[in-house]
C-alpha cells in the first residue's frame, strides 16, 4: 500500500483508503509494502517502483504487518520532512529485531542526499536507492538476500520511467497523476530538489498519452500532469521531426476525452506563458487553476533565491492569468524568513498575498539545506522565532484571504467532480470544483463517485464549500 506521509499540508485530496493488493504475475510470495513521503512527485513513483516490483514477483502488501520488504520513499525538502524519516527508521529497526529477515529500503530523495551514509547506522537500513535507479531494485534486493547491503544513487539524464504502467495506490478510481518529465534545472538557492532529483527531463509525450487512455478506459476522471516545472516541459523525438511544448502536451491530453478533467503542477512563474493560458481557456476539461509559487513578494529576496522574476514580474504574471481565464483558481508557496530578510521585505510578501488574493497557499519557514546554494553563500541568520512569527503572519492573512473568497461563492453554482464520502460524514460527498475547491454536499442517492454534478454553494469554512446538487 502507499501511505502519504507529508509534512505538507495535503496538496492533493488524500483519497479514500481504496487500498490495491497486488497479486504478482509470477508471485515469489514476498510481499512489499512502501510508505510515500513529500511531494506528488513520490506518490507517482511509489506507483512506478509497485509496477517494476511486481514483474519480479512481488506482491504489494496492504498493511506493514506482515510485509518481507519496507521500503520508504523520502522526501529532503526540509529538515524536518528528514527528521520524520530517521524517527520511522528507528521504529523499524526495533522491528527487525524481532524479525531479522525484514528488508528495509530508504529510496527517494533522501536516499539521493545522504547515499550509503545511510547505511552507517547499524541494522538500520539494508537498501538505499535514488529517484533514477528503481529499474535496478530487483538486482539491489537479490544482492541483499546474499547479505551485502546494496546501494544505487546514480542519477540520470534520460530516465523517464516513460513505457512503465504505474500500477494505481492507494486509488480512489478516480483521480490519478501521471509524471510528464524528472529533475529541476533551475537552482533556487534554497532548494535540494536539482541535487536529488538531478537534470531535467520531458517523458516522452506518446506515453504520456497512452497513460491517460488507460485511465480513462479504467473509468478514471481526473489526471494531474506532475513536474516540479511542467511550462519548461520540451520533448524532442529522436529525428527532431516532431518538438511537444507543455501548452501541446496539455491540448493532447485534454483531447483524450471531454469527460477527462486534466490539471498540472507546479508552475514556475517564469515559464508559464500565454500559451498554456489559451489552452486552458479553450479546453473546458482543463481545469482554470494554476499553482504558481512566489515564495517571497519582495525583489531583493527573489533575486537572492535564484527565482529569476521579481515582485513585479509576479504580479503581472497573476493579472495576465486573471485576465485570459478570469475564474482562474491559484494557489501559492511562501516561505518565511529567507536568509537576511528584513522586516519590511516580510511585509512585502504579505502584501504580495492581499493582492493575488490566493485561493490558498503551502507556506513554510526557511530550513537550510546543506549543499544548496544558500547554504554555500548565505548565513542562514534570521533566528527561529523570527522565522516562525512571520509564518504565523503569512497564515493568518491567507486564512482571512481564503475566508473572504469563499465568501464570495456563496450562492454560486459550480461543476464538481464526486471523489467519494466526506471525511466527517457518510451521508455527505466531497468533490473540487474546475478551480480546485473542495465542496461538501449531502448524497442525493442517484449520483455516485466519478460523477459530474452541479453543486450550489450555501456556505463556506476556510477549507470548504457547504452546498447542495441542484
Ligand atoms: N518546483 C516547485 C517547488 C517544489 S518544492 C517550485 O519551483 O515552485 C515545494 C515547496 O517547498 C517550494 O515551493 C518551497 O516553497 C518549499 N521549499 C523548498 N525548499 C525549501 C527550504 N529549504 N525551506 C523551506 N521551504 C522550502
Ligand atoms: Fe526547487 Fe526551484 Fe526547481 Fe522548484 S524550481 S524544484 S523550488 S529548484
Ligand atoms: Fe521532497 Fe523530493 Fe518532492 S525533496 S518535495 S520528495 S522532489
Amino acid at each position: 500500500m502507499l501511505k502519504r506521509q507529508s509534512d505538507r499540508v495535503s496538496f492533493f485530496p488524500i483519497f479514500a483508503p481504496l487500498m490495491e493488493t497486488t497479486t504478482a504475475e509470477i508471485a515469489n510470495g514476498r510481499k512489499l509494502y512502501i510508505e510515500s513521503y513529500g511531494c506528488a512527485m513520490n506518490m507517482a513513483d511509489s506507483e512506478v517502483i509497485a509496477s517494476i516490483l511486481k514483474e519480479n514477483g512481488y506482491a504489494t502488501a496492504q498493511e506493514e504487518e506482515g510485509a518481507d520488504i519496507i521500503f520508504l520513499n523520502t522526501c529532503a525538502i526540509r529538515e524536518n520532512a528528514e527528521d520524520r524519516v530517521w524517527n520511522r527508521l528507528r521504529q523499524l529497526k526495533a522491528s527487525k529485531q524481532h524479525k531479522p529477515d525484514l528488508i528495509v529500503g530508504v529510496l527517494g530523495c533522501m536516499a539521493e542526499r545522504l547515499k550509503a551514509k545511510l547505511l552507517d547506522q547499524e541494522q538500520m537500513v539494508d537498501l538505499v536507492v535514488g529517484p533514477d535507479a528503481y529499474r535496478d531494485l530487483p538486482n539491489l534486493l537479490a544482492k541483499v538476500d546474499d547479505g551485502q547491503k546494496a546501494v544505487n544513487v546514480l542519477l540520470s539524464r534520460e530516465e523517464t520511467y516513460a513505457e512503465i504502467s504505474p500500477i494505481r495506490l492507494n486509488s480512489n478510481g478516480i483521480n490519478a497523476f501521471i509524471s510528464i518529465m524528472r529533475g529541476c534545472d533551475n537552482m533556487c538557492s534554497f532548494c535540494v530538489v536539482p541535487f536529488t532529483r538531478g537534470r531535467e527531463r520531458s517523458r516522452d509525450p506518446h506515453s504520456i498519452v497512452r497513460e491517460a487512455e488507460e485511465l480513462v478506459a479504467a473509468g478514471y476522471k481526473e489526471v494531474t500532469l506532475l513536474g516540479q516545472n511542467v511550462d519548461s516541459y520540451k520533448w524532442t523525438s529522436e529525428d527532431e521531426s516532431e518538438r511537444i511544448t507543455f501548452a501541446q502536451l496539455l491540448e493532447m491530453t485534454a483531447q483524450v476525452s471531454p469527460e477527462l478533467r486534466v490539471r498540472f503542477s507546479t508552475s514556475h512563474p517564469k515559464d508559464i506563458d500565454d500559451e498554456v493560458l489559451h489552452v486552458m481557456a479553450r479546453n473546458e476539461n482543463v481545469c482554470n487553476y494554476i499553482h504558481l509559487p512566489a515564495q517571497s513578494g519582495n525583489s531583493r529576496i527573489l533575486e537572492k533565491m535564484n527565482r529569476t522574476y521579481d515582485r513585479e514580474w509576479y504580479l503581472a504574471k497573476v493579472a495576465r492569468i486573471r485576465e485570459l481565464i478570469p475564474d482562474c483558481g491559484i494557489s501559492c508557496d511562501i516561505i518565511s524568513g529567507f536568509c537576511s530578510e528584513t522586516e519590511e521585505e516580510h511585509q512585502d510578501t504579505l502584501s504580495l498575498m492581499e493582492i493575488s488574493q490566493f485561493d490558498f497557499s503551502y507556506m513554510y519557514y526557511y530550513s537550510e539545506r546543506p549543499g544548496t546554494l544558500a547554504a554555500r553563500k548565505y548565513e542562514d541568520d534570521i533566528p527561529e522565532d523570527v522565522k516562525k512569527r512571520r509564518l504565523q503572519e503569512i497564515i493568518d492573512v491567507q486564512h482571512r484571504i481564503s475566508k473572504a473568497k469563499h465568501q464570495t461563492y456563496i450562492g454560486k453554482t459550480f461543476k464538481v467532480l464526486i471523489e467519494g464520502d466526506s471525511k466527517k460524514s457518510k451521508t455527505d460527498f466531497k468533490g473540487r470544483s474546475d478551480q480546485n475547491v473542495m465542496c461538501i454536499f449531502a448524497k442525493d442517492g442517484v449520483h455516485r463517485p466519478g460523477d459530474y454534478v452541479n453543486v450550489r454553494i450555501n456556505a463556506c469554512t476556510t477549507t470548504s464549500l457547504i452546498g447542495e446538487i441542484v
